[in-house]
């Protein structure tokens, strides 16, 4: 008998394939992005993520017990304001969309994870993420008005703020505001390596926040690029992020995987908008296995190297774990 050129026993039942997993998945692992819009009451379907929804202020508790139903215990705020402005005023006001939401959910279920999104694009009337002075995005201006979400969403009980504007020094900025107005137990998770992409198409079309003129690729990161990520990464480590993020995730998952292994902070993986349409629409068409692909991909960006991963299939994914069909 050939002992080397044997077969690998190590696959024979399926308690030894389990046993023998490289990667484990928890639903403890999944964030579930939630969109707020501040002029509807009820639920609204999204056209452009089947499968997800608008949530009013009246109904957004409701989002959170379908994902308590389904295991999931952290989710993402999207907020749709009423009012936009050139300065994105609404984003940090008192009882601004995202304000009452977190006050609506923590009051609730107060052990359920509120993490904010704190960018200005769904806010200001042109649709970028920052102030402008003519075309251009004022970096250090923008700045100010970020710590100043960042205090409003801490103020209103979020657990954690994340940036997603690609602002430079955005870290410090919200870090310092935090600290200065009594907010040191709100972390900072950072939209590190954010590329300017395609795939966040659905999301601008959901959270009405596409640009009216130009691109983003002024502040966004070039998909050319991945020594970039870690510049970026290792910006938002020194400025006090607590987590970092790559996004959006499967064209992305070298990234991921070289920022997890240069970095000892836990990393974040954002599957987004466009990730999840792309597999519905080709699920609706008949083409591909819904359940499994959307089990798969989940797989590839934990085998990257994610340590937790924002995806609008969040519950899904807890409903696959807990079959046993992945984890
Ligand atoms: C806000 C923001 C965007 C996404 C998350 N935060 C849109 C953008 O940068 O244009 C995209 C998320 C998704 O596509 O699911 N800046």
């Amino acid at each position: 008998m050939d002992l080397v050129n044997r077969p690998r026993r190590l696959r024979r039942t399926d308690a030894i394939r389990r046993l023998n997993r490289e990667t484990r998945l928890s639903a403890e692992a999944l964030i579930y992005p939630i969109f707020v819009d501040e002029t509807l009451s009820g639920v609204r379907p999204i056209p452009s993520l089947p499968g997800q929804n608008h949530y009013g202020l009246d109904s957004v508790c409701q989002a959170v017990e379908e994902c308590l139903s389904h295991g999931v215990r952290h989710c993402i705020l999207f907020g749709l304001p009423a009012e936009k402005d050139a300065c994105g005023s609404s984003a940090w006001a008192e009882r601004g969309i995202i304000q009452e939401a977190v006050r609506a959910i923590k009051a609730s279920y107060p052990d359920f994870t509120v993490i904010t999104d704190v960018c200005m694009c769904e806010y200001t009337d042109h649709g970028h993420c920052g102030i402008l002075h003519g075309h251009e995005v004022d970096n250090d201006e923008t700045l100010e008005h970020l710590a100043r979400i960042a205090v409003s969403h801490a103020a209103a009980g979020a657990d954690m703020v994340a940036p997603s504007d690609m602002m430079d020094g955005h870290v410090a900025a919200l870090r310092r505001a935090l600290d200065e107005n009594g907010f040191q137990h709100v972390s900072i998770m950072a939209y590190s390596a954010k590329y300017a992409s395609a795939f966040y198409g659905p999301f601008r079309e959901a959270a009405g926040s596409a640009p009216s003129f130009g691109d983003r690729k002024g502040y966004q990161m070039d998909p050319h690029n991945s020594r970039e990520a870690l510049r970026e990464c290792a910006l938002d480590a020194a400025e006090g992020a607590d987590i970092l993020m790559v996004k959006p995730a499967l064209s992305y998952l070298d990234v991921i995987r070289t920022c997890a292994d240069r970095f000892d902070l836990p990393m974040c993986a954002y599957s987004v908008s466009g990730e999840y349409a792309m597999i519905k629409a080709a699920a609706s068409a008949g083409l591909v296995d819904e359940q499994r692909i959307l089990c798969e991909t989940a797989l590839s960006i934990f085998r990257a190297g994610a340590d937790m991963l924002i995806t609008y299939y969040a519950r899904e994914i807890a409903d696959a774990i807990r079959r046993g069909d992945i984890g």
